[in-house]
C-alpha cells in the first residue's frame, strides 16, 4: 500500500513533535497565557488532530467530531503575532525531529496557511 505523508513522518515522530512544541508553547511570552486549560489534555488533542491532519487515522474526529479548528479557536484571541509565535514554536520543534530536511519543508508548508487561517483579530 501506498505510504501517506503521516507514515513518512512517522507515528512515534508526532509524540515527540507534540511534546517539544507544548514546551516551547508554555513558555512563550506572546502565546503561553492563553492556554488555561488541562496541559495534557490538548496535548494529546493536538496528537490526535496531527495525526489526522497530516494523512494518518481520524483519531480526533472519531472523538470530537467535526475538527471545525477555526470556529473552535474563536473564544481565543489570535492576531498576526500570535499566529507568528505558533509557527515559530513548531518550526523550532519541527526542526528537533530524526527526519528527512524535505518532510521538515512540506509539514511547514502545510502548518503555515492552517495557522493564517486562526488568525480572528486586527
Ligand atoms: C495560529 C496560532 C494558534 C494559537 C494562538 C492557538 C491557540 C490555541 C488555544 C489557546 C487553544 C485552547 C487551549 C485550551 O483549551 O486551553 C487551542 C486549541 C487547539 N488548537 Fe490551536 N492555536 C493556533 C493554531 C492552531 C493550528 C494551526 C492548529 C492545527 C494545525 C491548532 C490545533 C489546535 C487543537 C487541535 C486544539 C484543541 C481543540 C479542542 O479543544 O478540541 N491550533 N489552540
Amino acid at each position: 500500500m501506498e505510504q501517506t505523508f503521516f507514515d513518512k513522518i512517522g507515528e512515534e515522530n508526532i509524540t515527540l513533535l507534540v511534546t517539544r512544541f507544548y514546551d516551547l508553547v508554555f513558555e512563550d511570552k506572546t502565546i503561553a497565557p492563553l492556554f488555561k486549560t488541562d496541559k495534557e489534555l490538548i496535548k494529546e488533542k493536538q496528537r490526535m488532530f496531527l495525526t489526522q491532519f497530516f494523512g494518518g487515522p481520524s483519531l480526533y474526529s472519531d472523538v470530537y467530531g467535526h475538527p471545525k479548528m477555526r470556529a473552535r479557536h474563536m473564544p481565543h484571541p489570535i492576531g498576526g503575532k500570535e499566529a507568528e509565535a505558533w509557527l515559530s514554536c513548531m518550526s523550532q520543534a519541527i526542526n528537533t525531529l530524526p527526519i528527512e530536511e524535505k518532510i521538515k519543508q512540506d509539514m511547514m508548508q502545510r502548518l503555515i496557511p492552517t495557522a493564517m487561517f486562526m488568525v480572528n483579530k486586527e
